[in-house]
């Protein structure tokens, strides 16, 4: 398996991203977000897999075929990440070195986005800082390669 082969999940209506209350997360699109995530992991010799699904059992089937196929996973889980317990279980069952990722941040907005469920199984997470959430995550992943 070639070193580098990075896994981004996006959950819940992030394939809105562009045109979703652009106040919060920007007039970025989710694609664009691919493009520029993609550009940057070739700059840092990475390969991008990119996921995106409004359903909770797409995402944890998505993480279930990655076993053994990836050296990181990049998760925006939206608001799965606040509950969903199924998720938390699926990135500790298949053991890949997770980072959680966050558009806006979410300890600044409404009392229910301040708990994250996924991230006591991630290994870190980024949080507030719009399209460069994703990309500090790719920093940190290549970093963690080495
Ligand atoms: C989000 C924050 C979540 O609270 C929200 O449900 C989202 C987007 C973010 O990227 O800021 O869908 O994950």
């Amino acid at each position: 398996m070639p070193k580098g082969r990075i896994l981004v999940l996006h959950g819940p209506n992030l394939n809105l991203l562009g045109t979703r209350e652009p106040e919060i997360y920007g007039t970025t699109t989710l694609d664009q977000i691919n493009l520029l995530m993609d550009e940057r992991g070739r700059e840092l010799g990475l390969s991008l897999e990119f996921f995106q699904s409004n359903h909770e059992g797409k995402l944890i089937d998505r993480l279930h075929a990655a076993r053994d196929q990836f050296d990181w996973v990049i998760i925006n889980p939206g608001a799965l990440g606040h509950y969903s317990y199924a998720l938390r279980d699926a990135i500790s069952a298949v053991g890949i070195r997770t980072i959680e990722v966050h558009l806006s941040n979410i300890y600044a907005r409404e009392p229910f986005r301040h708990q994250s469920v996924i991230a006591p199984v991630c290994t870190g997470q980024i949080s507030g800082f719009g399209v460069q959430s994703y990309l500090l995550a790719l920093e940190a992943a290549a970093a963690g390669l080495n």
